[in-house]
């Protein structure tokens, strides 16, 4: 395990939308670079860029036409690399996307594999053995190519699915993950990742991670088996580079793939999404709304199981939001995300920030951009001050990559930095918080006190710290000892004495 996730913190980075240093309405790694010491301010440690290569962007970027080259837009491979160093100047980790389930149709591994004569690539994709033969249970196209076959995709139709192999095969033309053009398409993988490892980044977040085995079974035997490989190659060559998986099941992620980390991803529904995304599924409950109709114990219940049975293995981490989700603001006003956010910050596992939820910025509605259909509104342009263009661009307005949000109280670093109760300077005093407790760090152990079905407040230990959070808008008590801990840190107001620890409405309690 890498010893640096001890203590890490997480700020996604959507590059198209996070700082344009020259005027063409994209940002670029320049603009990371220049916003540097912003991130460090801020109390985050490590970055998460999403795709930044050569791409035809039909999928934002996560339909990868070379793998070894960034996109133009952003900058050279030379100012990636210098990106590296001075964010290592300044403590800060950066992980890049890795695609390895799928590539741009554009790819030149792609525009060999579907030849009709054979070459070193005929077998880099899923193709069937006839232009007109199905493919059982999963998307593919046809009548596309020279090469008398259908492939297989793995997301969009601009997306064909790298071969790994299939665990069971079932057809003449489906080859074992053993097969050695299969292992050729995961040491073209490996090659990838040492490239961007030997130039000084320090680890993936893996997209899809759990696709790449076709016909796999329950368990994800055949893509665990893949990752372990992957990971052995990692323990021996670069013991500090650390891996975080898109795949939302801790237990195949962490225990059987060998992933570091893995994300609480949100669904419809989950223990995740009743926190503060509860709409999705009918009548709004979350629980971080102050109406206080939520209900912890719908996170528990999912929650606690895959936590214990992998909490020795790795981590599961919390997100505020990602670039496929709604943002939170959407449901939830500044001082809802502030206790919403204490809990996500003070949780096991290794957090992620995504880029402007510090400041709350709200989901847009929005046309569709490379891809983005509904979760275009999550991306559009950081918002850093109340000048031309958020402070986001000098470019031309109608040059932006996405416009920035027009509202006349759209939210804005430099205004959050002057006010000592925005979200901003909360979600600061909260990392802050963790970093100097290391019991609020990702190790540290994690016991439920108080949880009661429709009941608040809900109280939780980390190691020796106990933490109360009240969301609602009414004052909660509960039964709980504290001992002799006091206020470390608090939102609101609450106490602890005789016993019982009382939380005034909205508050979050740290005792120590
Ligand atoms: C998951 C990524 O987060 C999403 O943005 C992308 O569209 C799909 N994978 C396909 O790569």
């Amino acid at each position: 395990m890498p010893k640096w996730l001890k203590n890490a913190v997480f700020y996604e980075i959507y590059p198209q939308s996070f700082y344009d240093t020259n005027g063409d309405g994209i940002g670029d790694f320049t603009g990371i670079i220049e916003k540097l010491d912003y991130i460090r301010d801020l109390g985050c440690n490590a970055l998460w860029i999403n795709p930044c290569f050569d791409s035809p962007f039909k999928d934002a970027g996560y339909d990868v036409r070379d793998y070894k080259k960034v996109a133009p837009r952003y900058g050279t491979n030379s100012d990636l690399y210098r990106l590296f160093e001075e964010a290592h100047k300044k403590g800060i980790h950066v992980l890049l996307d890795l695609v390895p389930g799928h590539t741009s149709e554009e790819h030149p591994w792609f525009k060999e594999s579907q030849k009709a004569e054979c070459n070193e690539y005929t077998n880099r994709y899923v193709w069937t053995d006839h232009p007109f033969a199905p493919i059982k249970g999963y998307p593919y196209i046809g009548g596309e190519c020279e090469r008398a076959g259908v492939y297989l995709l793995n997301f969009f139709k601009c997306q064909p699915a790298l071969n790994y192999g299939f665990l069971n095969c079932e057809e003449k033309w489906q080859l074992p993950p053993d097969h050695p053009d299969c292992i050729a398409t995961r040491e073209a993988m490996k090659d990838v990742m040492r490239f961007w490892l030997d130039h000084g980044c320090d680890g993936f977040r893996v997209d899809m991670a759990a696709s790449l085995v076709k016909n796999d079974d329950e368990v994800k035997s055949g893509t665990c088996a893949l990752w372990r490989n992957i990971r052995e190659m990692l323990d021996e060559e670069y013991p500090e580079a650390a891996m975080v998986s898109e795949w939302g099941d801790p237990v195949k992620a962490l225990n059987s793939a060998g992933f570091h980390m893995d994300f609480y991803l949100n669904r419809p529904g989950n223990g995740y999404n009743t926190l503060m995304r509860d709409y999705e599924t009918g009548e709004d409950n979350s629980f971080f709304k102050k109406d206080g109709r939520g209900d912890i114990t719908r996170f528990l219940e999912e929650y606690l199981p895959d936590y214990t049975a992998t909490k020795e293995h790795g981590y599961y981490c919390m997100l505020t939001c990602n670039h496929d989700t709604l943002r939170p603001k959407y449901n939830l006003d500044d001082e809802e995300l502030k206790l919403a956010y204490a809990f996500l910050f003070t949780m096991p596992g290794v957090p992620y920030l995504y880029y402007g939820d510090e400041i709350g910025m709200r989901y847009q509605k929005l046309p569709t951009k490379e891809g983005g259909y509904h979760r275009t509104g999550s991306r559009t342009p950081m918002q850093w001050s109340a000048e031309i263009n958020a402070g986001f661009s000098t470019g031309s307005a109608d040059a932006l990559y996405l416009p920035v949000d027009p509202t006349a109280d759209a939210p804005n670093v430099a205004a959050q930095e002057m006010d000592e109760n925005s979200l901003l300077n909360t979600v600061k005093a909260l990392l802050k918080l963790r970093r100097e407790e290391e019991d609020l760090q990702a190790d540290a152990g994690f016991e439920v006190i108080y949880a009661e079905s429709k009941r608040l407040p809900f109280v939780y230990r980390r190691g020796d710290i106990l933490i109360a959070l009240n969301p609602s808008a009414e004052t909660t008590t509960a039964a709980v000892e504290a001992g002799s801990r006091s206020v470390r840190f608090s939102i609101g107001k609450g106490k602890a004495e005789n016993g019982t620890i009382t939380l005034e409405p909205q508050s979050f309690l740290v005792l120590k």
